[in-house]
């Protein structure tokens, strides 16, 4: 199946979480860090988050200081988006809701009222099903945000080409806070996903590595 080029674009603390134990959003990322998102995003066709990612931070997925608006997309099966969530009344690009064949159609239809809706998958997103719809919509290269649970979704399934992480200079702790990728995990080494190291430098008071993901 075709598919956009994907990258996964992340901040976590120095011991890997990407949020507190509350999944509240919290600041990790330096103003430096907050340009060079805004630098990914522009040259993005799209960016996708997860549901969770929406409750949880409402973010509005623009750029701020370069031109252009990229698709957001996100990844919600049973089209619990709200229907004043940043990402659909922020004005910016416009927005895609992907929804399970088994989303409620109230729900649905008032989304569709105001996004585009794309169905891919009986009871959960078929990533693999919505990555291939979303290249024939002409998305060639998709940066995806979060969070924890869509990163393990996608790397799992081969569906990451790249990863960057900006590493900031705090602990949050908390085996209950999530981490860049969570989800399952593999158990075997064999099973585990391979990155080679193409860049970092520093960033402030962090750091930026870019991971390329072996095949
Ligand atoms: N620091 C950062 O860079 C950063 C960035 C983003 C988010 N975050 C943090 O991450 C946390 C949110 O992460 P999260 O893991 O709770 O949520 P998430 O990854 O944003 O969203 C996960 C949800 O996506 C939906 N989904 C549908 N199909 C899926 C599939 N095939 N694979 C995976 N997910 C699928 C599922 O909900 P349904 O079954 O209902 O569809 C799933 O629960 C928040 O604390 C947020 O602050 C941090």
């Amino acid at each position: 199946m075709k598919r956009p080029f994907v990258f996964i674009n992340a901040a976590m603390s120095a011991d890997g979480k990407i949020s507190t134990y509350e999944r509240r959003q919290i600041r990790i990322s330096s103003d430096a860090d907050i340009r060079r998102v805004d630098e990914l995003r522009a040259g993005a066709d799209a960016i996708m988050v997860g549901i969770g990612t929406v409750l949880a931070d409402n973010p509005g997925l623009t750029v701020k200081f370069g031109n252009g608006n990229p698709i957001r997309i996100v990844v919600d099966s049973m089209a619990r988006t709200p229907v004043d969530a940043e990402v659909i009344t922020r004005k910016g690009g416009s927005t895609i809701i992907a929804v399970s064949k088994s989303a409620p159609n109230k729900r649905v239809n008032a989304l569709r009222e105001r996004v585009d809706i794309i169905v891919a998958g009986d009871e959960r997103i078929s990533l693999p099903e919505l990555l291939n719809e979303l290249k024939s919509k002409g998305i060639n290269r998709l940066m995806v945000e979060g969070g924890a649970t869509l990163n393990w979704g996608l790397i799992s399934k081969g569906l990451v080409d790249e990863i960057y992480v900006y590493i900031g200079n705090m602990i949050f702790g908390g085996k209950e806070a999530p981490t860049l990728v969570d989800g399952e995990g593999f158990c075997e080494l064999k099973d585990t996903v391979k990155l080679e190291l193409k860049d970092f430098c520093r960033l402030g008071d962090g750091f930026v590595v870019r991971w390329e993901v072996k095949r």
